[in-house]
């Protein structure tokens, strides 16, 4: 299939549904909208083609989730913008069933979902939503953006209207405040895990490494570090502020975190239980897959077999204070021990931040519809059971939000594996209002575990509840 070059949305007249953002989850939304018959759909991303995580695209690594989790199979298993219509495409089918892979590299899963966001009709790159603002007389939301050109500078102002919108913005790269003025520093060589294969000949270039941060990024940043390093001489150091380098959890009714029912479930919960849900809940969105410690583990080990011992520094329970640059190459982490209470120095040549993301806020884009907004008891915006931002009866068009916040959707917020669900959800509700008829018949029960109990069910003898909760 050829690219296709998009046409301009008719400037007149309203879409049904601009998306803002097209990372995997508006590009599955997109995927899904494209077999609706005559919806008008149009979706907006500020770079200049799709690439996901380009930075952190190292040899090797691995989808965390099964090629299931593509942009549609998990709603529609026939649409035609699947993982393996990608492969068909590639003439791949047969290599892939010998392969009896079921987590594909991550440099596959980025041209697969390239080859649909230049596929599909109503993909826009290089567009920049700057405002999105709530127009009641015409009932149609008015959204400002930017044309880029391909190196990111301003060419255009435009404005499309839609009487929908869909946001999914994701998430963007997160530098704890103080080493902020470090990373800040353009000369030095302290760069975030989201940016790390830019700078990988530079960092290795440096006489001592230090990674900090012990999720999925920073493992596979110090597996990637250490294979290019001597035996004997890695001169590595990696940081880890939790308690052990921690396996994230991968166990089957584990898993069931990450369906619908217990995104349902979470969604029905106070807000304080839910924000210290979250942060509980750390070894399901935090921590590195088991694979990949046995990997640094090998690495290691096999650094031994000449009776020598590798030169890198492995530290659990460790807090950066402060941070400070010495001279024009060396930095200096000022660390403390949580359990042990000690605190020590550090001078190394060169820092990699793999201290996760943080969501982009919702707030600078919808500035001029704020006062329609609906908020929780922190100010924060309320997003409905149907992943609608609550708005004022006032306002007829609706707000769905493709990249939730954890603390709205639970652990399973930026999981790929619900990114079909939750388009194909947003697609009915957005159908169900348009036509009456909801175009992705959806199961009702996707877990085995049942999330909370039902306080209307029956009672055995000695009073404990014998029917659980079931939407
Ligand atoms: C390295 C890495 C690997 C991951 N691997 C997995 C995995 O294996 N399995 C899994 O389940 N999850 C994984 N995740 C988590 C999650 O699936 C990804 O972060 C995913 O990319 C989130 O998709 P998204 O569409 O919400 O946002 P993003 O992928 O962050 O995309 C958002 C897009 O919005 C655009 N944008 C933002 N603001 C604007 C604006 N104002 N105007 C226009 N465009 C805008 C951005 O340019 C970007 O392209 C991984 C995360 C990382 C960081
Ligand atoms: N191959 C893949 O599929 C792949 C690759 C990379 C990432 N991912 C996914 O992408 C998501 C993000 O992963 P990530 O590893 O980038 O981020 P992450 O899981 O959020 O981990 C960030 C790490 O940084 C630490 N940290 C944060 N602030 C700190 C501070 N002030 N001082 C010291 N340490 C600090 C955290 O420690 P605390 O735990 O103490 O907060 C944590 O260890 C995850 O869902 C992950 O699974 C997937």
């Amino acid at each position: 299939m050829e690219p296709i070059e998009p046409v301009e949305p008719d400037a007149d007249r309203a879409l049904d549904l601009l998306g803002i953002g097209l990372g995997p989850f508006n590009l599955s939304l997109a995927a899904l909208a494209d077999a609706v018959p005559g919806l008008t759909t149009a979706f907006y991303d500020q770079r200049p083609d799709f690439h996901w995580h380009p930075g952190l695209l190292i040899d090797g690594a691995t989808l965390q989730v099964p090629f299931l989790a593509d942009l549609v199979t998990l709603a529609d298993p026939g649409s035609r913008w699947s993982f393996l219509s990608w492969l068909k495409s590639r003439e791949r089918l047969f290599p892939f069933y010998f392969a009896e892979r079921f987590h594909v590299h991550r440099a596959e899963f980025d041209a697969y979902c390239r080859w649909v966001a230049r596929s599909l009709p109503s993909t826009y790159f290089g567009r920049q939503v700057d405002s999105v603002r709530w127009n009641p007389a015409h009932g149609h939301f008015e959204v400002d953006h930017t044309r880029l050109d391909p190196h990111g500078e301003a060419e255009a102002l435009g404005r499309t209207c839609a009487r929908h919108l869909a946001i999914g913005t994701g998430s963007a790269p997160y530098v704890p405040e103080p080493l902020r003025p470090l990373a800040e520093t353009p000369a030095a060589p302290v760069v975030h895990s989201a940016h790390y294969l830019d700078h990988r000949e530079r960092l290795l270039a440096a006489d001592h490494i230090t990674v900090i941060g012990s999720g999925q990024s920073g493992a596979e940043v110090f597996l990637d570090l250490l294979r290019a390093r001597p035996a004997g001489r890695e001169r590595l150091t990696w940081l880890a502020r939790s308690p052990a380098f921690a396996p994230m959890e991968y166990s089957k009714l584990g898993l069931e975190h990450f369906t619908p029912d217990y995104t349902r479930y979470f969604q029905g919960l106070a807000d304080p239980v839910r924000d210290r849900l979250v942060p509980a809940q750390w070894q399901l969105h935090k921590g590195i897959d088991t694979e990949t410690i046995t990997a640094i583990f090998d690495e290691l080990y096999r650094r031994t077999l000449d009776g020598g011992w590798p030169d890198a520094v492995l530290t659990p329970g460790v807090t950066v204070r402060t941070a400070g640059r010495l001279g024009s190459h060396g930095v200096e982490l000022h660390l403390e021990h949580t359990e042990q209470g000690g605190r020590t120095r550090l001078v190394t040549g060169a820092v990699v931040l793999a201290t996760g993301y943080r969501e982009r806020p919702l707030e600078p884009l919808l500035a001029p519809v704020r006062s329609y907004l609906r908020r929780d008891a922190a100010g924060r915006p309320l997003v409905d059971g149907r992943g609608r931002l609550e708005l004022d009866r006032s306002v007829t068009g609706r707000i769905y939000v493709l990249s939730p916040s954890r603390y709205s959707h639970g652990v399973g917020a930026p999981d790929l594996g619900l990114a079909a669900w939750r388009s194909a959800s947003a697609l009915n509700d957005l159908t169900g209002l348009l036509t009456g008829t909801e175009h992705y018949p959806l199961p009702a029960r996707t877990a085995f575990t049942s999330f909370g109990l039902d306080p209307g069910a029956d009672r055995s003898s000695n009073g404990v509840p014998v029917g659980t909760a079931r939407r």
